[in-house]
């Protein structure tokens, strides 16, 4: 894509200077252009070959291909319409200014063919040195750039700019403009702000020489930023005055309280403060600059303390559906054209999936609030992922990935955390095989995975057991198989793979007298908008908690009620749960509704086989609904749960029993005496939903329930104490 192009830089201090000496270095193929004021960088970079050419705008930017604005923020703005005009129909036109929204005022204001062709960009990348003489070569390697692009934007013009960093080692990000400039001004501008306030105060203080003299690390750490650039810096703040003001405010205000406890000499309030500030630097520099560990997810164990609550109440929303999420990630980008997700569930699994794909070149925007914009490369446009793909707690994502890339025309490593190492994968790799992939996983058929992408033949495949996994895996790979690719099953399974490549436009076979689902190879997906519901499976916790709570009066709103997904509500009005859906809708080929769960007594039950591949995910809370019903409840035939981020029949069946509650494990199931809960602590096993279950355990304990190593929860539910407590459960976290 870049190969052979021409391209100008416009401004080559430290940033364009440092684009320049990379580019040269990535691909000899390009020619370098440069525009800037400065007549010795100019000559210096013509002197050490690290440009070709030097001139004016009106001379240079008729030929460029790509057009790079280096400049000061303000300075940005007003070039932006001298480079319209000179500007042919094509050429991409990107900046790396650090405040985006007058950039993008001006931009708007140009002729349409500049505004779908101009990419806003900024890397996260510098340092207090400036100039040309100050430029490296690798100062983008490994770092973020944000591209802002906006809805007119057009997807080539995004593609190219998203290749030019990708080409420099950076990781790129996307955003919306007013979330970088709301970001940008608490994580860059406000600390900028403060070094020079804090240096000038001192300097203007009386004894300044003396302090100076016995200043040491702390102030030359503290005081760095200080010796950044005054010109660029002033430009920044005006630029992103409004945004910078939100943050100082908040910071005076900061300041204030910390005023009135040094005067009040509250030792413990202020410990209590610098504590958690202490807690949350070690957190950013441990993410920042270890590359063992890329999970978002606090390093530091975190407990839950479940409290004997009374009853629930109130009208809530779930956050979105971890499943139908991870697809919409997969098939947006795989589509042709721009996909806008709604409802996206922002936990840590999820997450993963987007960081994957922006890996493989793929410009996602947000998400934020739920809402993400990804700009499909279409079925062949992923690009080599340079360091493995890391899908953390989330098997869902190794294994539709693992049916993805085994037919790229790449290589891939697919990496996970403790937990997801130790999960079954020969249940993918082994039918991916008969199909032609080349994949090697570790000894026991774990992960990682190491996929050397290749073309496939269609087959078709007997699935063992029910899993909406492993039939993802297959028609994704189906997708790009030669002929025609089936897979049957032996009960249904969640289908929103089917649905959801149907909402694509492609075409997709169900035979339901066999359970088989076919696809037959290239064929192309079109960008289409997705809302994804809430989560059945996070809404399943509340279900439970207001079902064993006599008074309980709860509303989950636009929860997914796919068939293959509403297991727990079979099974739990099978118990003698009161549960009604009202609201009943389709959203984008998903039925949704709203749940109203009154409190109940619950009777043991002998669960239905059928019913599990439909609450596959949802037992470690029936468990606890088993444990607060009367008599006996039985589940056999469930070997799978097994397998799950935990063996969460025997992770239960530990927890359940340290609290008092009479339970037998098979090979196969779990058999529960409903009884009395008492208070202890127990293990999560660092699976979210045996943590979130025990915490509803709590609810009917007669002591506090401390449920260890809580962290994961963030995987699959981001905000789950703060929403517990809102509808009446006790809980509260701790460190530890
Ligand atoms: C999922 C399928 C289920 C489920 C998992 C999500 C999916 O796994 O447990 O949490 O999104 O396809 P299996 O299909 O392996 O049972």
């Amino acid at each position: 894509m870049l190969a052979q192009s021409r391209i100008l830089i416009v401004g080559l201090g430290l940033i364009g200077g440092s684009i320049a000496l990379a580019l040269r270095k990535t691909d000899p193929s390009i020619k370098l252009l440069a525009v800037d004021s400065a007549q010795d960088s100019l000559h210096a970079a013509l002197a050490s070959n690290v440009i070709d050419e030097a001139g004016t705008l009106e001379e240079l930017v008729p030929s460029a291909d790509i057009v790079i604005v280096a400049l000061p923020s303000l300075t940005i703005a007003t070039v932006i319409p001298e480079i319209a005009k000179y500007q042919r129909d094509d050429t991409v036109v990107t900046d790396v200014g650090s405040v985006k929204s007058h950039i993008i005022e001006v931009v708007n204001q140009q002729k349409p063919d500049f505004i779908a062709n101009f990419v806003p960009g900024h890397p996260i990348a510098g340092s207090e040195q400036s100039g040309f003489q100050a430029a490296i070569d690798n100062l983008f390697d490994g770092r973020n750039v944000i591209l802002t692009p906006q809805q007119l934007t057009s997807a080539r013009a995004i593609g190219t700019i998203n290749a030019l960093w990708r080409a420099l080692g950076a990781d790129v990000l996307g955003m919306s403009v007013a979330r970088h400039d709301a970001v940008l001004a608490a994580t860059s501008h406000l600390p900028h702000l403060l070094a020079f306030a804090v240096v000038d105060t001192l300097v203007s203080h009386a004894q300044s020489e003396d302090i100076f003299r016995y200043a040491a690390g702390g102030f030359a750490d503290f005081s760095r930023l200080a010796s950044s650039d005054a010109d660029m810096w002033s430009d920044i703040f005006v630029a992103n005055a409004s945004a910078t003001e939100a943050m100082l405010d908040a910071y005076i205000d900061n300041l204030q309280a910390l005023k009135s406890l040094l005067k009040s000499h509250d030792r413990s309030a202020m410990r209590q403060i610098f504590k958690r500030a202490k807690f949350s630097r070690d957190e950013f520099i441990a993410r920042h600059f270890s590359h063992k560990k890329p999970s978002l997810m606090p390093e530091n164990k975190i407990s839950f303390i479940s409290n004997p609550g009374t009853v629930l109440s109130g009208s809530i929303r779930v956050p979105g559906d971890k499943s139908i999420s991870h697809r919409s990630v997969i098939f947006g980008a795989l589509a042709d054209g721009v996909t806008e997700v709604s409802g996206f569930l922002q936990g840590e699994d999820a997450l993963n999936t987007v960081a994957a794909f922006r890996e493989m070149g793929v410009t996602i925007v947000g998400p934020e609030d739920g809402k993400m914009t990804i700009y499909g490369v279409g079925l062949h446009g992923l690009q080599a992922p340079r360091k493995p793909l890391y899908m953390g707690n989330s098997g869902t994502a190794m294994r539709l990935l693992a049916g993805l890339l085994a037919a790229q025309t790449f290589t891939s490593e697919l990496t996970g955390d403790e937990s997801l190492t130790r999960r079954p994968m020969a249940r993918v790799a082994d039918p991916l095989r008969s199909m032609g992939a080349q994949i090697a996983t570790a000894e026991k058929g774990t992960p990682p995975l190491q996929i050397s992408g290749t073309a496939l033949k269609g087959v078709h495949y007997d699935m063992p057991v029910a899993s909406a996994q492993v039939k993802s895996c297959l028609l994704l790979a189906g997708l790009y198989a030669d002929g025609q690719t089936s897979v049957s099953e032996p009960a249904p399974s969640r289908d929103h793979t089917e649905r959801m490549l149907q909402g694509f436009g492609y075409p997709v076979n169900r035979e339901e007298a066999t359970a088989t689902v076919s696809v037959s190879g290239g064929q192309a997906m079109t960008a289409t908008a997705i809302d994804v519901p809430a989560d059945i499976s996070s809404a399943a916790f509340f279900l439970v908690a207001a079902s064993i709570s006599p008074g309980s009066d709860l509303t989950l709103q636009h929860v997914g009620i796919n068939p293959t997904r509403i297991g727990v509500i079979n099974i739990l009005k099978a118990m003698g749960a009161d549960i009604t859906l009202a609201n009943e809708r389709n959203i984008g080929g998903e039925p949704v509704a709203d749940l109203r769960v009154r409190g109940s007594a619950l009777q043991g039950i002998s669960i239905a086989q059928d019913q599990i591949p439909l609450a596959i995910d949802e037992f470690p809370v029936l468990f606890v609904a088993a444990a607060c019903a009367n008599g006996i409840t039985e589940l056999r035939g469930a070997e799978e749960l097994r397998v799950k981020e935990s063996d969460r029949l025997e992770a239960m069946a530990v927890g359940l029993r340290s609290l008092g509650i009479s339970v037998e494990t098979f090979a196969d199931g779990i058999r529960i005496e409903g009884g009395t809960l008492t208070g202890g602590t127990v293990d999560s096993f660092t699976d979210h939903r045996i943590a979130m279950a025990f915490a509803v355990a709590g609810l009917r304990a007669q002591g506090a329930v401390t449920i260890k190593d809580c962290a994961n929860v963030a995987t699959s539910f981001p905000g789950f104490v703060a929403l517990a407590n809102q509808v009446g459960l006790q809980l509260t976290e701790q460190e530890g």
